[in-house]
Order: C-alpha cells, then structure tokens, then sequence
C-alpha cells in the first residue's frame, strides 16, 4: 500500500501558497485493510478515510464511469489494482492532477507544472466531461488565479457539456456553493465572464447573463453595459475584502436593467423594484442563504436613494433607515452602505471618487438613533408614540443639516 498527497494540496505547494487540507490518494489497499490499521471510513458515495491521527482524508485511488446524466450519475469503481495515474487522470485540471509521494517526489504524468508555469487551466482527459460541476470549478479557479487562461480545447469542452444540457441537471445547492466560493475569489468577475462565454451563465443566472448589452445613460456611466458594470461592481467589492453578502448584494443590484424594454434604453426608470423581484426568483430558485439574500433585495431596492442621499429630505431619510431596519441592525446597513458604495465605485473613472453619501447617511443615522424614544413617548398620546419618535428622528436630521449649512 502507498499514500500520495494529491490535488490543491500539490498545486497550492507549488505556487507557494499557504496550503490548507491535504488529501492522500491511497494505493493497493482494500477498504478492509484501511479499517483494520485504524482509519475511520467517511465516504458515503466513495471509499473515503480518516486517518487515525492527522484526520486528514485518505481515498482508495478509483476511477469513475459515467452511468446517467448530471452530476449523480456516477459509478465508482475503486479496487487494490487502480493505479495512481487512472486516478490522477479522473481529475478535472491538469494542475490539480498532481501527486506527491511519501519521499517527496513530484509525480505529474498529466503536466501539470507545466500548466501551472504557464498559466493554464486545461482539463486532463474527456473524462473531465463526466461532471457538470467541474464548469463551475474552472470559472471559480479563474476567479481565483485571475492571471490564468483557460486552454481553448478546454473552453470548447465546456461548450459542448452545456450544449448538451449537462447543467441542467446540477442541484440548486451545489451551484450556489460554488458561486459563493467563487464570489469570495479574488477577482469574482471572472467566473461570471468564463460562464458566460461557455453558456453556463444564461442556463444558470439567466438574470445576470441578460445585463451583458444593455446600455446605461453615459454621463453616470462611462462603462454604458449593464453587465461589464456590474463586474467592475464585484471587483471593486472584492478588492476591499467585503463580505459575501455585498458581493452578492453587488452582483444583483441591478438586475432589473436586463428587463427594461429596449425602446426605453438606456434610461432603466424603476429598474429597482424589477431588480427586488428578480432578486428574490434567484434567490428562491438556487436557495441563496437569507442574510445573502434580504441585504440584496434592500441593496437592489434602495441604492438609487443612497446615491440621492444628499438631496432626500429629512424625513424620507428616516423612513429608508426604516426600511432597511437600520435601527435595529445598524451592522447590517453598514453592509448595505457598502454594497451601494461599490456600485459607486464600479465605473470607470470613479475608482477613488470621494463619495460622500456615505458618510452623510451614518453621520444622520447616529443623531436619528440618538433621538431618546422614551422621552418622547412620554410627551405624546400612545396612539401617536410611533409618529412622534419618527419626527423627532427627522428634526434632529434637519437640525443638523442646518447647522452644518
Ligand atoms: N476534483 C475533481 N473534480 C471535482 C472535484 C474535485 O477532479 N468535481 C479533484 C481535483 O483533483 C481536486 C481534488 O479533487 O484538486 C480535491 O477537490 P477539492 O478539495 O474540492 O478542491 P481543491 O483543488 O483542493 O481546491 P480548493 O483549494 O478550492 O479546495
């Protein structure tokens, strides 16, 4: 029996980046034999171990065979007499095909160094084609390694996967888990652009797919389509290292463009209300986690207003602070600030534009919440209590707007 340490681990080692789990490859051993030195089997779908100690997760070397379609439609055949190169050549990326032995040794039949030197992503063998999930992967690795290509055969075998409706069938959850992962990468406007150009988008987020084209009026957007927008959005989100709820607050803020009828271009007047419908159908349909998706709808509803700010009167401050719940979640609107602050951002030319909305809003949100609700309450007659707190919050608003000019 040999162990080998395959997959990120390899990869991530060789690009000298920190390495979080280790998986092993195990070779020449029977489940049996693996319980009887003491590892603990996990795998329910495949012959997976936990080593005694280390934890780490061992698996007997397989190979799968695809026996329907999507991405259950596997049979897993592991045995003693599969070699550790069959294994390796299940794998989806040639730089995730690499193994280590126990002495050190690179084993690599696949050339995945090379790729890695390169900078490609290039699927090892047609059985990449086997997993519909692997798309997503790809497109987040680009998201991740942003200054990697993919391999035109590569792109080409996506094309054709999704052609033939491959992810059709994959489960509502796996793709959320994927695209969060992938919105978290480093540069997350890449999964969006690699999805797009193998078709995945339009079968996946056909709401997001739909901005690509649209235009915008030029003189707030120097970018004019909706969709390239939205990817400066995302960017900008993520080079501030913000949490996954603004980036997908960011990547939906706008969705409603996509639905405005092409005579009303590029002006997009009520988008926002579009925007929360479509927010809440893809949230609904790939079950977006509720924190990801109520800072969205709020984002997608109210950014308009908070780009207004300046010009709303006191009062109609109160009522989007309302709306938002800043009063009792004032960390969550701080969120919801900054999703509007990189949809700000997110134009060419606006980069480092000050934007002073920001500040004015949590400046107005400190007096508001200051306003003491229980002296009020007790000048006023119940049945106006809720009146009375909302206008004392809008004068201590104006007040301060007067003093300070
Ligand atoms: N793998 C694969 N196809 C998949 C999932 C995984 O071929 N659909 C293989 C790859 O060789 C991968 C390894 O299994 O390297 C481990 O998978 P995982 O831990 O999900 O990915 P990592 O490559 O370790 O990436 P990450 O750094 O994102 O964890």
């Amino acid at each position: 029996m040999k162990t080998y340490v395959v997959g990120g681990a390899v990869r991530d080692e060789l690009l000298g980046l920190p390495v979080q789990d280790r998986d092993h490859v195990v070779v020449g051993a029977t489940p049996e034999e693996m319980v009887d030195i003491g590892y603990k089997p996990v795998g329910q779908d495949f012959p997976v171990f936990l080593h005694p100690q280390t934890r780490e997760e061992y698996a007997l070397a397989r190979t799968e065979r695809k026996s329907g379609r999507g991405y259950k439609g596997f049979t897993v055949f592991a045995s003693p007499e599969v070699t550790l190169e069959e294994d390796l050549r299940r794998r989806d990326l040639t730089i995730n095909a690499m193994a280590r032995d126990e002495s050190g040794n690179l084993i690599d039949p696949y050339n995945g160094q090379r790729d890695l030197e390169a900078k490609v992503l290039r699927h090892v063998s047609e059985a990449f084609a086997e997993d519909p999930v692997r798309i997503l992967r790809v497109a987040r690795f680009a998201a991740r390694f942003a200054d990697f290509n993919i391999a035109p055969e590569t792109m080409e075998l996506m094309r054709g996967m999704v052609n033939a409706g491959e992810v059709d069938e994959l489960v509502p959850e796996r793709v959320w888990q994927e695209i969060s992962r992938g919105l978290m990468e480093k540069r997350p406007s890449r999964m969006f652009l690699v999805l797009r150009e193998c078709g995945a988008l339009k079968k996946l987020l056909p709401e997001v797919d739909k901005l690509f084209g649209v235009p915008q009026p030029p003189e707030y957007h120097p970018e004019i389509d909706t969709g390239l927008h939205v990817m400066l959005v995302l960017d900008w989100a993520a080079q501030q290292l913000f949490s996954l709820p603004v980036r997908f607050a960011a990547l939906t803020h706008d969705l409603g463009k996509g639905a405005t009828p092409q005579e009303l271009w590029p002006k997009h007047i009520g988008h926002e209300a579009k925007s929360v419908e479509l927010v809440r159908m893809l949230s609904e349909r790939i079950r977006v986690p509720a924190d990801c998706r109520d800072l969205a709808i709020a984002v997608a509803r109210d950014h308009g207003n908070v780009h207004r700010a300046l010009e709303l009167r006191s009062g109609t401050v109160v009522e989007l602070f309302e709306r938002v719940d800043a009063f009792r979640r004032p960390e969550r609107f701080m969120e919801f600030l900054r999703a509007c602050e990189c949809d700000f951002h997110g134009r060419p030319g606006y980069e480092s534009r000050p934007f002073p909305e920001i500040n004015y809003l949590q400046q107005a949100l400190a007096l508001a919440q200051g306003v003491d609700a229980g002296e009020v309450a007790k000048r006023v007659d119940p049945a106006r209590i809720k009146e009375a707190v909302f206008q004392a919050r809008a004068e201590a608003i104006a007040a301060w707007r007067q003093r300070e000019g």
